[in-house]
């Protein structure tokens, strides 16, 4: 008896039918009832070919990776089973619904014949888990559809139409629709029944290879020199298909296989999975599930046409949802809407929206300077300057003008929410969503949790960021949230390190070899100085008692320095060159005597030991105080909203893998060595401290 497998006689087939919820990903018991489905079918006279299908699911998203770290390779394996299926003397069809990903269309890809319906993505994502395909992908694409396209493939990760799969020779066939796609899988396999077609059809390009130039794979490799650096998975890709244009099979297999291990067994690789299985965790939260009902949002109006407004009120538009946008003055709500057109032509001017597009989007907003248009609102999402006493006003207009059950969101990023609650009669109905610049391309949403937020307005924001294609990592009420909280230790240090003695370039390049997208002081060029000195401003009754590390940056602001926009910031910049300022390094010089700091020689270690060690020592504590629900929320949080590496796994993860001892250890180190400073600033995180002395290798919530 089957489980998991719908196995069902047709006259002369046998169908397959795969049936493990949701997404037919192709674990340990599946695979052993595939294989007995296949042998039972083999050994069977009557049946003449077989035709595999998600019974009622998507076709397959691939291996489990959940098994991974234990039970990838339980026998069967998928590379032995597909093997297996791929010698069948029974012409195999698989009809593909939905999704063929990795293994998924490995398994496709064993059987001799494929059919899909039109809505069916046909890809190998392997690349994004840091891993290449492993169950005969980079075999057999190669011999389906060309060595070269097999490489953008695979290299790309990226999933395909089912038109374009036709065109390349991985479709055979198109179904009329979804609904028929089973029938006419059926049909197909009794053409081939007919036609005497063989169980395996000769590989349109068996020497795959023969074509290509004989340095063909060197300079591939050598033109993604800086877009590869530091990564292993595509050098492994381009090893494995360099075998099969070179190879048989039966020698590509076995070489695939060693080659998918070393990527699985990889530190890139683990990092890579812990964030995929963040993501999915992050949309879980303590009380809230399918069985809640949401609060229904048909329309959303947008507070403030600014830099942050603007591209809010797009994301919503993007889904076809109707935006009111409302300004306190007409030239201000003039430039935001032109602002937005602006960002539309050019996204036209690229091609990937037509000029009738345009207008659709546009004709979906309506600018307003008058608070009555809000009436009908479901959500209000406020995006005004980041005072209290101008979100004061706007929270008590608010309340007395939205409909009851209108969620009314902030986007503060330093503001308190409860505070702004308060400011209403309904703070159950109030949360914090704060976008990321630019509001309209950054993934990240931090949906902040007031004291008060209701659990379906909690519920309706997370399942509202999915649909406008946002990841929403909840965090709850605390200065700066997750992202920006964190980011205070780490820029202090970086800063800090300045007046001990180290260049600007010098931390910036640790950061960057490291493989972070920028280092942090370049970061406050970028986004201005000034905006950094305002952003401090009512912190500095909290730092009065060791104003040293912003002293250089202080500075700068005064001088006008301001960053990139003025030429002149932490480094010189001509064009897009910069270069350390000796006049940095002179006040750096100067404001270290003048606060007594001695300074030395900084190794690149000291430097990343500090900058990092205080950015997850404030992870490690923010999880500890419940602001984050869980270190995996954290890891995304800096990943996605923070340029933080990938491969890395996030700041918690990267702890794990350095040793939770080791990080400890540093902060005590330099505790001890920094005198008043350490003191003050490297206390270890108490969940840290818990976690080493029980000898936990992992951070989890204790
Ligand atoms: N293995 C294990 N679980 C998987 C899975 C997989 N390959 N793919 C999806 N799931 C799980 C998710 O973890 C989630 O579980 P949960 O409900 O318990 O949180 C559930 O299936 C639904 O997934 P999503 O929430 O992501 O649902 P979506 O509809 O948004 O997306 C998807 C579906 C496009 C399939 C997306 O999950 C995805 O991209 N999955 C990964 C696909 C992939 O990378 N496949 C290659 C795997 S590696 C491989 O095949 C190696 C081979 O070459 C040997
Ligand atoms: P901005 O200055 O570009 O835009 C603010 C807009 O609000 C202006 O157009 C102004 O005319 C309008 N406004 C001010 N008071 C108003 C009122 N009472 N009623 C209606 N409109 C009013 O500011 P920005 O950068 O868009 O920031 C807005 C909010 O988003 C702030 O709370 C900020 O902290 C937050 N934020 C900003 C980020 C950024 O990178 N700029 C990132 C994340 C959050």
């Amino acid at each position: 008896m089957y489980t998991l497998i719908n196995y069902l006689l047709d006259n002369e087939l046998a169908l397959i039918g795969l049936g493990r919820a949701p997404v037919n990903a192709l674990g340990h018991t599946l695979r052993q009832e595939l294989q007995a489905a296949f042998r039972q079918a083999s050994a069977d006279p009557a049946v003449k070919a077989m035709v595999v299908y998600g019974h009622g699911l998507p076709f397959s998203a691939g291996a489990d990776l959940a098994e991974f770290d234990g039970a990838a390779f339980a026998t069967p394996s998928l590379p032995d089973l597909l093997i297996e299926l791929a010698g069948s003397d029974k012409p195999m069809v698989a009809a593909i619904g939905g999704l063929a990903l990795g293994g998924g269309l490995e398994l496709a890809m064993a059987c001799g014949y494929r059919i899909g319906e039109s809505k069916a993505r046909l890809g190998l994502p392997e690349i994004t888990l840091g891993l290449l395909p492993g169950a005969g992908g980079t075999q057999r694409l190669p011999r389906l559809v060309g060595a070269e396209t097999a490489l953008d493939i695979i290299l790309s990760g990226q999933p395909l139409r089912p038109e374009r799969a036709l065109e390349l020779g991985l479709l055979d066939r198109l179904a009329a629709s979804a609904d028929t796609l089973l029938d006419d899988a059926r049909a197909y396999a009794r053409e081939l029944l007919q036609a005497g077609a063989p169980a395996q059809p000769a590989a349109p390009h068996a020497a795959p290879g023969d074509a290509l130039p004989a340095n063909y794979f060197t300079a591939y490799t050598a033109g993604k020199a800086s877009q590869w650096k530091g990564q292993l998975a595509p050098h492994l890709v381009i090893e494995a298909v360099r075998i099969a244009c070179e190879q048989p099979l039966e020698v590509g297999l076995p070489r695939e296989l060693e080659l998918f291990v070393e990527a699985m067994e990889s530190p890139q690789s683990k990092a890579l999975r812990h964030l995929f299985f963040a993501e999915r965790e992050a949309a879980k939260v303590p009380g809230i599930d399918a069985s809640l009902p949401l609060r229904p949002i048909k329309k959303v109006a947008v507070i403030g046409a600014g830099t942050m407004g603007g591209g809010i009120a797009m994301n919503f538009v993007n889904i076809g949802m109707p935006v009111v946008l409302l300004e306190q003055k007409r030239e201000a709500l003039d430039r935001g809407l032109a602002q937005i057109r602006k960002n539309y032509e050019i996204t036209a001017k690229r091609g990937k929206l037509t000029q009738e597009q345009v207008e659709q989007r546009m004709a979906l907003l309506a600018g307003t300077l008058d608070y009555a248009d809000l009436a009908d609102a479901d959500l209000v999402i406020e995006a005004v300057f980041e005072s209290m006493e101008v979100k004061r006003q706007v929270f008590a207009t608010l309340d007395e003008v939205c409909k009851p059950g209108a969620i009314l969101a902030t986007n503060t990023s330093t503001l308190d929410v409860d505070q702004i609650a308060a400011f209403t009669r309904r703070p159950q109905d109030v949360i914090g969503l704060h976008f990321f610049s630019p509001a309209n391309v950054m993934r990240l949403l931090e949906v902040v949790r007031g004291k008060q937020t209701a659990l379906d307005v909690l519920a309706t924001a997370l399942k509202l960021g999915k649909q406008i294609g946002k990841l929403p990592v909840v965090s709850g009420v605390c200065y700066g949230f997750i992202g920006n909280r964190m980011l205070e230790p780490y820029a202090r240090e970086a800063h800090r390190l300045l007046l001990e003695g180290a260049t600007p370039a010098q931390v910036d390049r640790v950061l960057t070899d490291l493989g972070l997208a920028m280092g942090v002081l370049s970061m406050y060029d970028l986004v201005g100085i000034d905006v950094g000195y305002l952003i401090r401003t009512p912190l500095r009754e909290s730092l009065a008692s060791d104003p040293s590390y912003y002293r250089v940056s202080d500075e700068l602001y005064a001088l006008g320095r301001l960053g990139q926009k003025t030429g002149r910031g932490m480094y010189i910049y001509e064009g897009r060159e910069r270069q350390d300022d000796p006049e940095v390094l002179a006040i750096a010089e100067r404001l270290a005597a003048e606060l007594g700091i001695q300074r030395r020689e900084i190794t690149d270690q000291e430097i990343h030991d500090r900058c990092l060690f205080a950015l997850i020592n404030e992870g490690i504590q923010i999880l500890d105080e419940g602001i984050a629900l869980r270190a995996g929320d954290i890891d995304l949080v800096w990943t996605c909203g923070y340029g933080f590496p990938t491969v890395l796994g996030g700041p918690l993860h990267y702890a794990e893998d350095l040793g939770l001892e080791r990080v400890l250890a540093g902060l005590r180190q330099y505790r001890a060595q920094l005198g008043a400073y350490g003191e003050q600033w490297f206390q270890p995180a108490a969940l840290l401290e818990r976690l080493v002395a029980t000898g936990q290798t992992r951070i989890n919530k204790q």
